[in-house]
């Protein structure tokens, strides 16, 4: 049995205009790129997408995960982007490109990645999220409600293909270390961690039986650069129905317009809206951040769709609290907890405005 493997890797390489949106020369350069390799017979297919100012290469290939091949291409793509985002002086051109020696691997060098490899089922619907202007652990709490929790995925109660429950792999970002635990009797370690969502992120989701059912991008921009960038922008893979939660379960969680980290300058916290992809750039405060899902059929590694799944009268009432929520929050101008708290603003450009006042300091009385 053939596996398959499905690569998303996405970076901001130039923001049209200001950090709100990507440029449609951006995408086509792109596809030519990814065409290209397609017509060598690198990859099975690709769909080029975006989410605000990032641009978002999925790919299907038989090269498997961490292929040097593919991150090449991914990276390859991106600088050819970038040439691009120059001549349209767009803002920020090459911002996710943070090192000009490539050595076989886009992780670690700014780009996010998501990849997962198996074989494919006789249908196997594949939802691709990808969001703006927020931060890796934003998938924390909708992939929770997912995979484990019974008020949302049903199936975890009534379907017998889900009833085991299912394996939770989570990255400590700042220590680079990782855990599994066995869901749903380890749900309260895992709540204890996945809680704190800027150090501890869902990295991936496995069935009892070991089957990979959902992947993320956990890689956190500020740690890498050792300075604010921009922000992480993180996608996520997920595999649907049957043994995996049905569609509606997967986009469930998203009727509750979790606050997320990101927003203007990488410094706040926002509700996260979901919205089809004609909504998917940030006008006001670079925020609120957004979240896209496309959906694809798998058929013989071939990507069948987009079907743009937030495109749904069924999101509405989950925008409008958004708006309401945002409202609320942005009230609160650079007050906490709209803000974010100080260990996390040291992650921003906030330290280079306290440095100024370093010598003023004296002993309280
Ligand atoms: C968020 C983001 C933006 C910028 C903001 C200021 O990821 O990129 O919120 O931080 O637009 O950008 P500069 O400092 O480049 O004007
Ligand atoms: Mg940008
Ligand atoms: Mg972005």
């Amino acid at each position: 049995m053939k596996e398959l493997t499905i690569s998303v890797i996405k970076a901001d390489i130039g923001g049209y205009v200001g950090h709100s949106a990507s440029h449609p020369a951006l995408i086509q350069r792109a596809q030519e790129a990814l065409q290209g390799a397609k017509d060598r017979g690198t990859l099975v297919d690709f769909h080029v997408s975006y989410c605000g100012d990032d641009l978002n290469l999925i790919m299907t290939h038989r090269l498997g995960t961490d292929n040097a091949e593919i991150h090449q291409l991914a990276w390859d793509t991106f600088e050819a982007c970038t040439e691009v985002a120059r001549s349209l002086h767009l803002y920020g051109a090459g911002q996710d490109l943070l090192s000009d020696a490539f050595s076989g691997n886009v992780r670690g060098m700014g780009p996010g990645v998501a990849e997962m490899t198996f074989v494919e089922r006789p249908s196997e619907p594949v939802v691709i999220f990808m969001a703006d202007k927020t931060a890796a652990g934003a998938w924390n709490m909708p992939l929770y409600r997912m995979f484990v929790d019974p008020f949302n995925t049903a199936g975890l109660v009534i379907s017998p293909s889900l009833h085991d429950g299912f394996n939770i792999e989570v990255y400590d970002v700042k220590s680079a270390k990782a855990i599994v635990f066995n869901c749903p009797a380890e749900v309260y370690d895992l709540l204890a961690l996945i809680g704190a969502t800027a150090r501890y992120v869902v990295k991936a989701v496995y069935t009892k039986k070991g089957e990979i059912a959902a992947v993320s991008s956990t890689e956190r921009l500020s740690l890498i650069a050792g300075k604010y960038v921009g922000k992480d922008d993180p996608v996520c893979i997920v595999r649907s129905q049957n043994q995996f939660p049905a569609i509606g379960e997967i986009l469930e969680p998203f009727t509750m317009p979790h606050v997320v980290e990101g927003c203007m300058r990488g410094s706040f916290f926002a509700p996260l809206m979901p919205v089809p992809l004609r909504f998917a750039q940030t006008s006001r405060f670079d925020g609120p951040p957004r979240v896209v899902a496309l959906g694809f059929q798998i058929a013989d590694g071939h990507l069948v769709g987009p079907r743009d799944l937030f495109d749904d009268p069924g999101f509405d009432q989950a925008r409008q609290q958004c708006n309401a929520l945002m409202d609320h929050l942005r009230r609160h101008g650079p007050f906490e907890p709209h803000r974010l708290p100080m260990d996390e603003m040291e992650y921003t450009t906030l330290p280079q405005v306290l440095e100024k006042l370093q010598g003023r300091w004296v002993d309280m009385k």
